[in-house]
């Protein structure tokens, strides 16, 4: 979680660490600070609770020039949101941010007799005291003898106040991404704060060190020799990461969706089949296996449960999902014949990388799914299929979550070709209702202001339920899930012929249930159910197809999205459902883009 920047050379630190906190907000925003090198060489820190905008304020008061400097922005893991708990922590020579959590923190209190020195509460404060503990003048050896003694994850960034203009740097797991530029050497938990200065970077590898100062970039192993990152260049500019126009990150990531589709479906097609060739997935991974798990977190799970309802029908392999955090204590059946695909948006999520760990351990080949280029979970998996959706910088993921399904389905088509269940003619028709889903995504799009009227009677209250068979079932559980977490509304999903066991109970009068109905093999069971939520008084709300017929007095409002085959309609719901939630978010007046409580990346356990 969190956020962290360094930053060493000739333009004011200050400036360039506060732009590139804002970047980064969106990975933690409970408190944030900096620390930079004064002109006599002493270290500087401003700190506060709150966003960054709160810590922009407080900086206007800095008067004095500084080149060197660090920067983070907080999710609060160990100890609450207090200005003592706020990064950067200071002990003697050292100052230091700190991204992760060290699992030991106890143990290294009692060994090096912290207790009663502690200002804060922050397992970070514990290691930067540690290292102010056993260093000697010289950082790279200090950091050397530290290393051994951490347990856990952690991405740090280093200032010694007898080295001015010299940040070092170092991580496991957590991740850390620099780039040496003509304006200087600059460091960040995320490539989001470097592309304002270049588009070369080098992913940080894990236990090496890096010496930044303003003229060079060193990355050292751990036993001192000079060590080589691998060097990578992003494809995308720093409009992406910006508005452009829209009021929030989250409206304008919802309008990229056509766009973030095409970019990534064209390139993989050959005369109308998805290719992998480029991508370097070789057919053989899909025609030797004999089960599918998928693992993810949140959203990308859920665009797994997705890819699940399509792939075990077409293949006639068992295909299972898990959460993350569930698969590495399930002690889960997988082995040498087990294809696992790993799903994630950053590609950092700790849980979702540990799964994928225990994966290959058991034997497994790992596919992942991903979005951010030379990522942890990119690196480690035996393959990547990269999504092209550019940076998502709202917390609440919107077109991650459909370029996901987007190459799941081409996954899935590949699959199915190689194993002998389509022909060529049949996944090429497939693929062209795959692209069919982007007009479709684009007329919902155009609805918006009529989605947004249908949101006002949901502001005021405080739960909504999602229902729908099937594959509706699937989409119905990521409905739920941008609602609650945006709008703070408590909205569930359920399988709806599941309502009955239980859940009606909750139905009363006016309570919203939005309720799909776009897959033909079940549409009258489901119009059964929604029957059955209306006697109960429910407010509901019921997205069909264009040529569905339901009797008007069924629900209170009906949206109606194109006549697609059942498997593709959750692109266009996908919208409809982002747009509910984005809306009733901002007509409650929330922080549509910052939800409290959340961060995007979560590299905690
Ligand atoms: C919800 C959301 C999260 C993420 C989840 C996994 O809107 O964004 O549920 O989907 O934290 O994150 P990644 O895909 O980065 O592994």
């Amino acid at each position: 979680m969190c956020g962290i920047i360094g930053y060493t050379g000739p333009l004011q630190a200050k400036d360039v660490l506060l732009n590139g906190l804002s970047q980064l907000e969106y990975r933690g925003y409970d408190s944030a600070g900096i620390a930079y090198f004064g002109p006599e060489t002493d270290v500087h820190v401003v700190k506060t609770t709150g966003k960054v905008a709160q810590l922009r304020e407080l900086c206007k008061s800095v008067r004095e020039e500084s080149h060197c400097g660090i920067g983070h922005t907080r999710w609060a893991t160990h100890g609450g949101v207090t200005v003592e708990n706020a990064h950067p922590h200071q002990a003697g020579k050292v100052t230091l941010i700190h991204n992760g959590i060290i699992e030991n923190y106890h143990q290294l209190t009692v060994d090096f007799q912290l207790e009663g020195k502690l200002i804060s509460q922050t397992d970070s404060e514990v290691a930067a005291r540690v290292l102010d503990a056993i260093y000697d003048g010289d950082p790279l050896a200090s950091i050397r003898r530290l290393i051994p003694l951490l347990e856990g994850s952690y991405g740090f960034c280093i200032l010694f106040s007898d080295h001015p203009g010299e940040i070092y740097a170092v991580r496991n797991v957590s991740p850390l991404v620099a780039a040496y530029t003509h304006s200087g050497s600059i460091i960040a938990s995320d490539l989001t704060a470097l592309i304002p200065y270049t588009k070369k970077y080098a992913v940080v590898p894990e236990n090496k060190i890096v010496r930044l100062t303003p003229y060079r970039m060193e990355f050292y192993e751990m036993d001192g020799q000079p060590a080589r990152p691998e060097f990578l260049e992003v494809n995308w500019d720093t409009d992406a990461a910006m508005k452009n126009g829209f009021p929030h990150f989250m409206l304008k990531e919802i309008h990229e969706q056509p766009e973030a589709l095409k970019n990534t479906i064209l390139p993989r097609l050959s005369r109308g089949l998805p290719d992998f060739g480029e991508d370097k997935i070789p057919d053989a991974l899909f025609a030797r296996c004999s089960q599918i798990r998928i693992v993810a977190c949140g959203t990308a799970m859920h665009a797994g449960m997705v890819a699940r309802a399509v792939m075990e029908p077409l293949l006639r392999i068992p295909v299972l999902v898990s959460v993350a955090s569930e698969f590495r204590y399930e002690d889960p059946l997988v082995s040498e014949e087990t294809l696992t695909i790993v799903i994630s948006q950053s590609g950092e999520t700790i849980d979702t990388l540990a799964a994928l760990r225990l994966a290959k351990e058991l034997g497994s080949r790992v596919l992942s799914v991903v979005n951010v280029k030379g990522s942890t979970i990119a690196r480690e998996s035996d393959f990547v299929l990269y999504t092209h959706a550019g940076p998502e910088i709202a917390v609440a993921s919107t077109k991650a979550y459909s370029v996901q399904l987007a190459a799941l389905y081409m996954i899935a088509c590949r699959m199915a070709l190689v194993r002998g269940k389509m022909t060529e003619e049949e996944g090429a028709a497939f693929m062209k209702d795959l692209l069919d889903v982007i007009p479709a995504m684009e007329e919902m799009l155009r609805q918006s202001e009529e989605i947004k009227n249908i949101v006002r009677p949901l502001v005021d209250k405080p739960d909504a339920f999602f229902i729908g068979r099937n594959l509706d079932y699937a989409f119905s559980l990521e409905g739920a899930l941008k609602l609650k977490e945006i709008s703070y509304i408590h909205a569930d999903a359920y399988a709806a012929g599941e309502l009955k066991h239980g859940t009606i109970a909750l139905i009363a009068d006016q309570v919203p249930v939005i309720a799909l109905a776009t897959q033909d093999r079940v549409f009258s069971k489901m119009i059964s159910n929604v029957r059955e939520v209306k006697a109960r008084g429910a407010y509901v709300i019921l997205i069909t197809k264009n040529g569905a017929e339901a009797a008007a007095d069924l629900a209170d409002v009906r949206i109606r999205i194109p006549d697609l085959h059942d498997r593709f309609t959750v692109f266009p719901i996908a919208v409809v459902l982002q747009l509910i939630a984005y809306y009733a978010s901002l007509l409650k007046g929330l922080d549509v883009d910052q939800p409290r409580n959340l961060a995007k990346s979560v590299t905690v356990e």
